[in-house]
């Protein structure tokens, strides 16, 4: 039988009184593995509560305080890789060693963002008056950043432990409360997480952590009149959100259809390299994936070679085996690829290898020769699937980019970096990489998505700001 995992609120482990629970089903077993408490309404109504008044106590504790316990919880994270990391590999089929970086990146995360949050937060301003027209050295500005209030975090499958860091290690230093919502896929692995900082002695009610059905408690959450922000990772749901979401912050990550553009002179083996790796990692299950590429024509037949190259070596099949392409992370996933495949097949992409499927796990497969027609030039697999566009010139790969509801991030590979720069400025995405395939870290950068892709931007210093609100104090002289 399934292992039963319950829900964290007031400092404690809880049952739901829903008595229900949802299942988490295992992508490479296809049966159940843990379930997690269903929790109700009612139950996210105590744990709004409860984060208002831990929050207002919290808001006062001193910074280096804030920022010890932060430290406290990363090292705490850190020395609990390894069963955390094997949730990752039940839930989401993670490759094992990727399961251990996700935990280990995790920690290195909490510990910056407390670093980075005593300098940033612990520095105001002082405005005088008389720098503006018809004032005297009257009035003194001085403001500095309090929080917002209760932080609400929805982490993606993807990286259920990582991408929930990024938002409750900023929301804590910044003195805000923080309720969490994992995904179901990655659940158990958070509230492993979660642990963690009840190890490190954080104050009751302060983080909490609600599991359960979107149907139930998703809108729920997102409408509650105790958030005051919402982070989010994920897919489209977040649009949703965004229109269905009071007047609060928003920080929000969603899709992408990362280009990978290259050009006559650039090298062939670090394209090939960057398009294995970018495209196929996690089965190309990461938003900043390479999802497509955007090649001259003259040296679009150097490059496939290459990569099939390269693709012929990824190793296919269990998590645990520590695999390069394992089973995506759900059969309708699964489903959702295979239609792309099978829209390219009947419009004559080529195949660079033969497709194939076995439940969840899905060959890493080429297409090229893909023309705009096919959905795949356009929709986002999040499979291991990767097509193939060729180009007769620079501008008709940008055009492809920015025809793109998407605007996440980019890639461009040259050795002419005058190019590259001006290829850069071209394209409509929230960060380009010259010469690498896209990615989100080191995690300090700054990490945004333009039109479809998201709104604000992330990264440790950026999501702390994002986080707080300016307070001004100004004091009137006779
Ligand atoms: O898919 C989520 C996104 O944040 C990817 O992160 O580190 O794989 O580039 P990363």
């Amino acid at each position: 039988d399934e292992e039963v995992y319950n829900y964290y609120a007031d400092g404690e482990w809880k049952k739901s009184a829903s008595g229900k629970f949802v299942s988490i089903i295992n992508p490479t077993t296809r049966t159940p593995q843990y379930k997690v408490q269903a929790c109700t309404q009612e139950e996210v109504n105590k744990v709004m509560d409860a984060a208002k008044a831990a929050q207002k106590l919290w808001a006062r504790t001193p910074l280096w305080k804030r920022a010890e316990l932060l430290h406290k919880a990363a090292a705490i994270l850190k020395e609990h890789k390894n069963p955390i990391a094997e949730c990752l590999v039940k839930e989401i089929a993670k490759p094992a060693k990727d399961a251990v970086t996700e935990v280990v990146r995790s920690g290195d995360l909490v510990s910056y963002t407390a670093e980075d949050g005593v300098r940033i937060l612990g520095e105001g301003k002082l405005l005088v008056s008389d720098s503006f027209p018809g004032n005297e050295r009257s009035k003194y500005c001085l403001s500095s950043k309090i929080p917002l209030g209760v932080v609400l975090a929805i982490p993606p499958f993807n990286y259920p432990v990582n991408l929930a860091v990024s938002k409750i290690a900023p929301a804590l230093i910044a003195g805000n409360a923080l309720v969490l919502k994992p995904p179901t896929q990655g659940a158990v692995a958070a509230l492993h997480m979660i642990h963690c900082f009840h190890l490190a002695g954080f104050p009751k009610g302060l983080i909490s952590c609600v599991t359960g059905k979107g149907s139930e408690i998703g809108d729920f959450l997102t409408m509650h009149p105790g958030v005051n922000c919402i982070s989010f990772t994920g897919g489209d749901t977040g649009i949703v959100i965004s229109k269905k979401a009071g007047m609060i912050p928003l920080q929000m990550e969603l899709g992408g259809k990362d280009a990978c553009i290259v050009l006559e002179d650039a090298d062939l083996d670090l394209v090939a390299a960057n398009i294995v790796k970018g495209g196929y990692s996690y089965s190309g299950q990461r938003c900043t994936a390479v999802k497509v590429v955007l090649i001259m024509e003259s040296v679009a037949d150097a490059v496939v070679e290459k990569v099939k190259a390269k693709m012929a070596k990824l190793t296919i099949g269990p998590p645990e085996e520590n695999c390069d392409i394992t089973p995506v992370v759900s059969e309708s996933s699964a489903n959702f690829v295979e239609g792309l495949v099978m829209d390219a097949k009947q419009k004559g992409a080529t195949f660079c290898q033969e497709y194939r499927r076995e439940g969840n796990l899905i060959w890493p497969l080429l297409l090229d020769q893909v023309r705009p027609d096919m959905r795949i030039a356009w929709e986002e697999p999040f499979g291991p699937v990767l097509p193939v566009i060729r180009i007769s010139s620079v501008e008709e790969g940008i055009h492809h980019c920015n025809a793109s509801n998407f605007g996440l991030q980019g890639c461009v590979f040259t050795r002419d970096i005058n190019k590259a720069i001006m290829i850069s400025d071209a394209m409509e995405t929230g960060t380009v990489q010259i010469n690498s395939a896209p990615a989100r870290g080191p995690d300090h950068f700054p990490f945004q998505g333009l039109k479809d892709s998201g709104i604000g931007s992330q990264g440790i210093t950026n999501s702390i700001n994002m986080m707080t609100k300016i307070k001004s104090t100004v004091i009137n002289l006779p």
